[in-house]
């Protein structure tokens, strides 16, 4: 899909994923400004370029678990890493013995990449915090082996600031924050700051709705 007058914000967004420093790049924005279109086609040009991807979405007033957006996005991601084997069953079997324990913990939070589900080990029923702290290792785990496919790994969240844990000044999207009032388009340029920066792990993209130009 091509956007209309998004070219210096696509670019930007492009930059931004691509530093190997880059861990969160938010794009925030009003309802409507064309932060989902834009990550979209940003998600779509790194996947061509060889880059693992996956996306997820929180709904409005979502009753799906806390994670599984996230989930669904490396479920997407570990697909197209395996798809890029030569044989992909024999990847799932290593994705399954490298994950060990960790993977029936995905799997108990929706995960449905290459293997059929294993068995969860018997143990005491996790807590709330324990059991998002499991979460997030076993989660950090599967990236570190999909980074050993030696490309990068790209998950875009839509709506992020709809998860239940967020707060409400919390980013919103690995994209967008809430919308606030809507600006003034024709005045308020897009900010941004530098996706060069040397240390930044996060940026920051606002998005404003674009101005209607007349023929
Ligand atoms: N630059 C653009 N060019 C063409 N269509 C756009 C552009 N930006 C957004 N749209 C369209 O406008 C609508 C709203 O955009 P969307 O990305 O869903 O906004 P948001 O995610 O900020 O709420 C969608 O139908 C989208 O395809
Ligand atoms: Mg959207």
């Amino acid at each position: 899909m091509s956007l209309v007058g998004r070219a210096r914000e696509a670019a930007w967004l492009a930059r931004a994923i691509d530093r190997p420093e880059s861990r969160a790049v938010v794009v925030r924005g009003p309802a409507g400004s064309g932060k989902t279109a834009l990550c979209d086609l940003a998600l779509e040009n790194v996947a061509a370029a060889g880059a693992l991807t996956g996306a997820g979405k929180y709904g409005q007033g979502d009753s799906q678990p806390a994670f599984a957006p996230i989930i669904r996005a490396l479920t997407g991601a570990t697909d197209a890493a395996l798809e890029q084997l030569y044989d992909p069953q024999a990847g799932a079997a290593a994705m399954v013995a490298a994950l060990g324990p960790a993977l029936a913990v995905l799997q108990s939070a929706g995960f449905g990449a290459g293997a059929s589900p294993v068995e969860p080990a018997l143990g005491p029923p996790a807590g709330r915090r324990e059991g998002a702290a499991r979460l997030t290792a076993a989660a950090l785990q599967l990236v570190r082996w999909l980074m050993g496919f030696g490309s990068p790994v790209v998950l875009l969240i839509d709506d992020a600031g709809r998860a239940p844990c967020s707060t409400p000044s919390s980013p919103r999207t690995a994209t967008p924050h809430p919308p606030s009032s809507s600006p003034n388009a024709t005045t308020k340029p897009p900010t941004m700051n530098s996706p060069r920066a040397p240390a930044r792990r996060c940026c920051n993209l606002d998005l404003w709705p674009t101005p209607i130009v007349l023929p």
